[in-house]
């Protein structure tokens, strides 16, 4: 009897491997790979975020009179920080469990992306960063009800995200109340950084060195499709850099606490909307 197919890390229906022409070409084990790998790929992309964006973000924010009044923000914005610093942990043990070498499995972040959050972490720039931070805490959220709500998955990854759904929870409260505190600063300073910010997210979300990474790393386990590698991973980026993942990577709805941001705020009027085909 054959061992069985290790479990699912997320729904199928996740974009990218499933939205090429050769999912239905690929077996069953195969599939679960690509499954497992696109798992991997979210977590690399979360550790990525919140060490890149959210940890400058935080330290920028710490310093601004603007946070520091309002009563218990700070404190909860070290918290926050704590919390990362543990998530950032946990993540890349996942990556190295389950066969990475470094922190991370699939992903690398282009250097000038890494190099922009961190510069502007040095800065009195937490503005700048502060839509960026609300949205993708949000999607770790919708993210992780969709992997729990899977009846089959991995019990180990379905655990990760479990408790990173708790805090990250938190964190979108701490995200709405600096937003009262970016209120505070003069109009053409917000204008400046809902343009950033904006501009930021679309840089560290496009997964633009991904898709060679994932073709790379499933064809080492499946070296039968070694020689469309180059086409695979054409088909991953083109799924990737597709509405589908924009609207998976950013949920912007009604019930979000960026949405409500990006439809409240005069700041954000007028800017190219991040995800095709998403009108606030
Ligand atoms: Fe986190
Ligand atoms: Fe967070």
């Amino acid at each position: 009897m054959s061992a069985p197919e290790p479990a699912r890390f997320v729904p199928e229906a996740l974009p990218w491997f499933a939205g090429t022409p050769w999912w239905p070409r690929f077996s069953v084990v195969e599939q679960r790979t690509a499954n497992r790998l696109m798992g991997l790929l979210v977590n690399d992309i979360f550790l990525l975020i919140e060490r890149d964006l959210i940890l400058p973000m935080a330290r920028s924010a710490a310093r601004d009179p603007a946070v520091q009044a309002r009563p218990g923000l700070p404190e909860r914005l070290a918290e926050l920080v704590a919390d990362e610093r543990r998530h950032i942990a946990r993540f890349a043990a996942f990556a190295r469990q389950h066969g990475a070498t470094g922190e991370l499995a699939v992903a690398r972040p282009p250097a000038g992306t890494a190099l922009m959050a961190r510069l502007a972490g040095l800065l009195p720039t937490w503005r700048a960063l502060w839509w960026a931070v609300l949205a993708t805490e949000e999607w770790t959220i919708t993210f992780a009800d969709q992997v729990l709500a899977m009846p089959d998955g991995d019990a180990a990854y379905c655990a990760l995200h479990a408790a990173h759904r708790g805090d990250e929870r938190r964190h979108v409260a701490v995200g709405s109340e600096l937003g009262l505190a970016w209120d505070a600063a003069p109009a053409w300073r917000r204008a400046w950084a809902a343009r950033a910010g904006v501009a930021l997210v679309r840089r560290l979300l496009l997964p633009c060195r991904a898709p060679r990474r994932l073709a790379r790393a499933f064809i080492q386990q499946h070296p039968r499709w070694r020689s469309d590698e180059c086409h695979l991973a054409q088909a991953l980026a083109r799924a990737g850099g597709g509405a589908d993942y924009w609207r998976m990577v950013l949920p912007l709805g009604q019930a979000s606490a960026a949405g409500q941001a990006w439809r409240l705020r005069p700041a954000f009027a007028g800017l190219t909307s991040p995800i095709p085909g998403w009108t606030p």
